[in-house]
């Protein structure tokens, strides 16, 4: 059979990771596919970046239309990454007929259900592995492996620079600013690191894998997004006396009422593995109704696992290039036409337990107002410290974890206790989950 040609868009550090794996597993490759894949053409803003990788003998071009337009290229690999021009481009692909690969997670999220919908109606594949959690094949574990599954909730570390932060916190009492320093140099950071540390980037590969999860739409607009730059070394080391682990957490729970979507740093039991999940590396639990939890865990960035996942789905497109449209595994999982609207709860209606620390007046009866408030709102407590007051200080820390509880209730509560003479300051509140 005759090879497949692609065109890449792009040739950053996941650009020249798919290069160089297309060239050095090609025999391997092309035994999985069936057929050779062959680079046709690569557009990259910079010509210097063509250095990263082994372009010998590969045409290389500034041009991302001379990718797009070829009629040669049967399919285009997005790895520019955002929004623009990345949309315009697959768009662009899909209007001349092509399959396209993507690694852009900002992109589906944001823009997959129009970009779907336009690949059905050409009757084009949109692969997207890539987009969350780097090499982890999660897509294709939540969309094949556990389709026979109500799937109930799922739970993700699924931003390395996030976890890295929270980890040298953690393990060495790194500062927060020159963790991030170091996450950028690494390369595993977003260009602008805020999406990364404001759980945006979380919250669009939650998005992701909430819609394939439950067959709902892609509605980034609804996640409830808290990202980690509130986390003090002081609430990390609390966390670790009671016996728990700070991560940022996608969180996605189907509930009777909706559908939970939301992304905040969360107190995980350090019994679960999960919660040993350090440095730079992903994992997202499943849970589905018949097989019960499952923890899928690797890397989650960098040139090589990315491309670990964009080249699974260019074997995956070469390999259905001729069988019917019809019968192939649908983009998000579900039949299009059987994509549910079940409602996504705000955050106030979010049930979960809390962390949390206030600054109390050292003088008798203030844990007494503080438990009677709690009550008087159904509120229980389930473990609780209050610290010696430092020399000469006025206030003391008291740190409690609360069972779990509407947000709604939580707040409500929280307002009456900030309110007290003897409170100083706004509480710090982390939630918790025990992911049983
Ligand atoms: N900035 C992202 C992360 C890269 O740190 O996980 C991979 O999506």
């Amino acid at each position: 059979m005759k090879p497949v040609k692609i065109g890449l868009l792009g040739l950053g550090t996941v650009g020249g990771g798919t290069v160089n794996v297309l060239r050095r597993n090609a025999s391997e490759i092309s035994r999985r596919a069936g057929r050779e894949i062959q680079i046709a053409r690569i557009a990259t803003r910079n010509l210097a970046r063509a250095r990263i990788c082994d372009t010998s003998g590969l045409e290389v071009t500034t041009d991302p239309h001379a990718v797009v337009d070829d009629p040669d290229i049967q399919i285009v690999v997005e790895l520019i990454g955002g929004e623009v021009p990345a949309k315009d481009l697959v768009l662009r692909a899909l209007n001349r007929g092509k399959h396209v690969v993507t690694a852009n997670k900002m992109l589906i999220a944001l823009h997959g259900n129009e970009i779907f919908a336009e690949a059905s109606r050409r009757g084009l594949m949109v692969a997207f592995e890539a987009a969350v959690a780097g090499g982890i094949p999660i897509i294709k574990t939540l969309r094949e492996g556990l389709a026979g599954n109500r799937v109930e909730w799922v739970a993700g570390i699924i931003n390395g620079t996030c976890n890295f932060i929270l980890t040298e916190m953690r393990d060495k009492g790194r500062d927060f600013d020159s963790v991030l320093k170091e996450a950028q140099a690494l390369g595993y950071a977003e260009a602008d690191p805020a999406f990364d540390i404001e759980g945006t980037d979380t919250a669009h590969k939650l998005t992701i894998l909430a819609s394939i999860a439950f067959g709902i739409p892609l509605q980034f607009q609804r996640v409830y997004v808290e990202g980690i730059t509130g986390i003090t070394a002081t609430d990390v080391a609390y966390a670790e006396a009671l016996g728990y682990r700070i991560k940022l957490l996608g969180i996605a729970r189907r509930t009777e009422r909706g559908v939970e979507l939301r992304v905040h740093p969360t107190l995980i039991p350090e019994r679960r593995l999960i919660a040993n999940v350090a440095g730079v590396m992903n994992a997202i639990l499943v849970k589905g109704d018949a097989v019960g939890p499952t923890l899928y865990y690797g890397a989650g960035a960098g040139a090589e696992p990315t491309a670990s996942s964009v080249v699974a789905d260019l074997v995956d497109v070469v390999r259905t290039l001729t069988s019917d449209s019809e019968n192939r595994v649908p983009h998000l999982a579900f039949q299009p036409q059987s994509i549910s609207d079940i409602p996504v709860l705000g955050i106030d209606e979010v049930e979960t337990a809390y962390y949390l620390r206030l600054n109390a007046e050292d003088k008798p009866g203030v844990l007494a107002d503080i438990a009677r408030i709690l009550a008087n709102q159904g509120i229980s407590i389930e473990a609780l410290i209050q610290k010696e007051a430092p020399t000469g200080a006025s206030h003391l820390p008291i740190i409690m974890i609360t069972h779990r509880v509407l947000e709604r209730e939580l707040n409500a509560a929280l307002a009456q206790i900030e309110a007290l003479d003897t409170i100083q300051g706004p509480a710090v509140r982390i939630r918790l989950e025990t992911l049983k």
